[in-house]
């Protein structure tokens, strides 16, 4: 595949502060980037499937009265299954792709927003270039191909902007959905499907009087992570799914900027986990509440075959500790909202991190005549083994760090093209990695502050073998400890204060740069990102 990044375009994106201002505004710039294309399709390349996706300023009807302006894509299929695209009208939602393992897929990115933009394909396994790096953005009237083979396992990702310092702001307008996948072996399991396979987004938004979204740049905000006062489910707020008296399987999705979820069932039922981030796990985990934290998912089997008509049921957040930002000299005192150095303009928001409000609600409204049980086992997972890593006794650290102002990853803040010695993976190995989110005591002087980071590589999905709780955060870490699903293939990890998570990745197939950072978006944009060389 011939890729012309344009040279002259990286400089500018590398050393610009404006390469994240409206393209609208730089003409001669984009004058300066040759063609329409910035690559071109290839000719030994065999796509299964073909699709089209366009990005474009629209308005939707998310309430009565005024449309809301969002940023849309729109999705065509112009080779394969008509299934392959789900284009979701009325919402801000992306449409949802459904591919099978092994398909070769093209798709056609065109960009008709005010504004350069690319799309990541998160925790697909894919090559660098075809990874929605922001290095690949594109601008107004500019296109991008992307060429790849699903290589991944059956499950639950999805799909977003990556464009640099305005991922965020993207995200939120709407540029995120569903991208499933389906192989032979989940189908022959029995799990629910059909209209019973549900794709959920959970996310929050805040909206003005006139309906318009609201989204607010300030650095408190920045340090935070935006929170929204409203929770909208699959883009619509004040949802109710209708359920039939039988089981369901739910794919739910935290595509939140930045809000972190501890679910349970309001009238006490246990959860019932069958997947996570890299699709599902080896047999049901049974848990009292879930913690989805941003970009992770998670796949419930939820069984309402018990329940009678007219029943109605909510999924609640319900409280948990460490959510907000501390400074470090408060470091293990208890969290919650309201506390902490920023705790006062906190507060003022409806639905306050680590509060208690309602987020999906159910009612039965049919009874059912067909019903799928719970596999007792659902799938077989090799556990990858500590012994075969290139670097058994010597974990790659990534130590997480909040200051007034700055997001980092070792000491580090994102910056395009700057590989160090110590992120630079050789291809085909395992690697045993830790993120360290002040488990290993004080990362400096004073102003560092306690929060929880949902901690994201790009590439393969990983296995965490390890979590590690300073005891000064023993308690704070408790509120959430039960709810965390640790097993399977991840892509994604919410990383407490005072923890350290220990996980064995793969770097197979492909060299180039991955990209590992925060997925509190507001931290991302901030800089909390840094990419890896593998080579
Ligand atoms: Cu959803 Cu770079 O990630
Ligand atoms: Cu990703
Ligand atoms: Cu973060």
């Amino acid at each position: 595949m011939n890729n012309k990044i344009n040279n002259q375009r990286r400089k500018f994106l590398q050393y610009s502060s404006i390469a994240v201002a409206s393209a609208a505004t730089l003409p001669s710039f984009i004058h300066a980037a040759n063609s329409s294309a910035t690559n071109t399709a290839s000719a030994d390349f065999y796509p299964d499937v073909e699709i089209e996706l366009s990005m474009d300023v629209t308005k939707v009807p998310l309430f009565k009265g005024s449309k809301t302006r969002v940023w849309k894509v729109w999705g065509k299929v112009l080779k394969g299954s008509p299934d392959t695209v789900k284009n979701l009208p009325d919402t801000y939602l992306a449409p949802i792709l459904h591919f099978q393992k092994g398909q070769k897929v093209r798709i056609y990115l065109k960009n008709n927003l005010p504004s350069q933009s690319i799309l990541h394909w998160h925790g697909l396994h894919v090559p660098s270039k075809m990874d929605g790096n922001p290095m690949y953005a594109i601008n107004h009237g500019e296109s991008f191909i992307y060429e790849f083979e699903i290589l991944n396992r059956a499950g639950t990702y999805w799909y977003h902007s990556h464009a640099h310092g305005v991922t965020a702001k993207q995200v939120y307008s709407g540029m995120a959905s569903f991208f499933i996948v389906s192989d032979k072996e989940e189908q022959a399991l029995k799990l629910p499907r059909g209209q019973y396979d549900l794709p959920l987004v959970i996310q929050d938004r805040s909206f003005d009087s006139n309906n318009q979204l609201k989204y607010s740049n300030h650095m408190m905000q920045k340090m935070q992570g935006f929170l929204g006062d409203q929770i909208l489910i699959n883009s619509q707020p004040d949802f109710v799914l209708p359920v039939e008296s039988r089981s369901y399987r739910f794919r739910l999705l935290n595509g939140s900027n930045s809000r972190i979820y501890k679910l349970a069932w309001d009238d006490g039922s246990p959860i019932t986990v069958i997947g996570t981030d890299g699709g599902l796990i080896e047999k049901p985990e049974t848990m009292p509440y879930v913690m989805l934290a941003p970009a992770e998912r998670r796949e419930l089997w939820v069984d309402f075959s018990n329940k009678p008509i007219g029943t109605e049921l909510t999924l609640r957040s319900i409280p948990f500790e460490g959510a907000s930002m501390h400074g470090g000299m408060m470091g293990g005192r208890r969290g919650g909202m309201g506390g902490g150095m920023m705790g006062g303009m906190m507060s003022e928001n409806k639905l306050p991190l680590g509060g208690d409000y309602p987020v999906l609600k159910v009612k039965v409204v049919k009874k059912a005549s067909t019903n799928d049980p719970l596999p007792t086992r659902l799938t077989p997972i090799k556990p990858l083994k500590l012994s075969d890593a290139a670097n058994p006794n010597n974990p790659r650290t990534i130590k997480l760090t909040m200051r007034r102002m700055s997001a980092l990853l070792n000491g580090r803040s994102y910056k395009m093209d700057d590989i160090r010695a110590d992120e630079i993976i050789p291809v085909n190995t395992l690697q045993l990695m830790e993120f360290d989110n002040g488990y290993s005591g004080s990362q400096g002087m004073g102003m560092s502050m306690d929060m929880p980071h949902p901690m994201h590589l790009h590439g393969e999905q990983f296995q965490i073998i390890k979590r590690e709780v300073n005891s000064k955060f023993q308690q704070t870490h408790d509120t959430v400890s039960k709810g965390l699903v640790d097993s399977g293939w991840k892509d994604t990890t919410l990383v407490m204060p005072g923890e350290k998570v220990t996980f064995l990745k793969p770097f197979n197939d492909f060299k180039g740069l991955f990209m590992y950072h925060c997925h509190n978006l507001e931290h991302e944009d901030l800089g909390m990102m840094r990419d890896y060389l593998i080579k």
